[in-house]
């Protein structure tokens, strides 16, 4: 049986992010949604609801698991079991990164592999950060992310405006 991980912040997840996840768990037994508890970072979702909303759009996809992570991916594998990670490549930019990654963690662990798969056309220029800034402005996000993310990325930031302006 394979057991991959498909890490990331998710913070929020994106349409893109979201194919990745219908593609690679065609591709594998099981599929888990890494999400990086990361505290370097300061996230505009904490990692409880980048997890809950995760789960609500990942929730007719039977193989496909969420789950958060703190520290190295590597412990995380070895915590579930996975032996492979999966990435998505939208665009030459993104290359030198992933592979960095991909070969930091192959150093750590030689057995886990990364496979990456490249994100449709479509999805090509889209990230979080840019969902985030457009949302932030007052741009339409409806194309970028689903709905429930749409609507809870919207409120997040009607927040924030308003602890700013206090
Ligand atoms: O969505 P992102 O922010 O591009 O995902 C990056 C992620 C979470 C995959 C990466 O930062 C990660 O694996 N972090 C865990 C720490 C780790 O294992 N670092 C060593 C590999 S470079």
């Amino acid at each position: 049986m394979t057991r991959a991980i498909y890490p990331g912040s998710f913070d929020p997840v994106t349409n893109g992010h979201l194919d990745v996840i219908k593609r690679a768990a065609k591709i594998v037994d099981e599929l888990i949604v890494g999400v990086l508890n990361n505290n370097l970072k300061s996230p505009l979702f904490n990692v409880d609801n980048r997890v809950k909303m995760l789960n609500e759009v990942v929730a007719d996809i039977p193989n496909v698991k969420v789950m958060a992570f703190d520290g190295l991916l590597v412990d995380f594998a070895h915590q579930v079991d996975a032996q492979v990670i999966i990435r998505g490549l939208r665009a030459v930019t993104d290359f030198e990164y992933e592979l960095q990654m991909s070969q930091t963690n192959m150093v750590l662990d030689k057995d886990l592999e990364t496979l990456f798969l490249s994100t449709r056309l479509e999805y090509a220029y889209l990230n979080s950060s840019t969902v985030k800034e457009v949302a932030y402005h007052g741009g339409d996000i409806s194309r970028f992310v689903p709905d429930i993310v749409a609507k809870q990325v919207i409120n997040k930031i009607e927040e924030l405006k308003e602890n700013e302006n206090e």
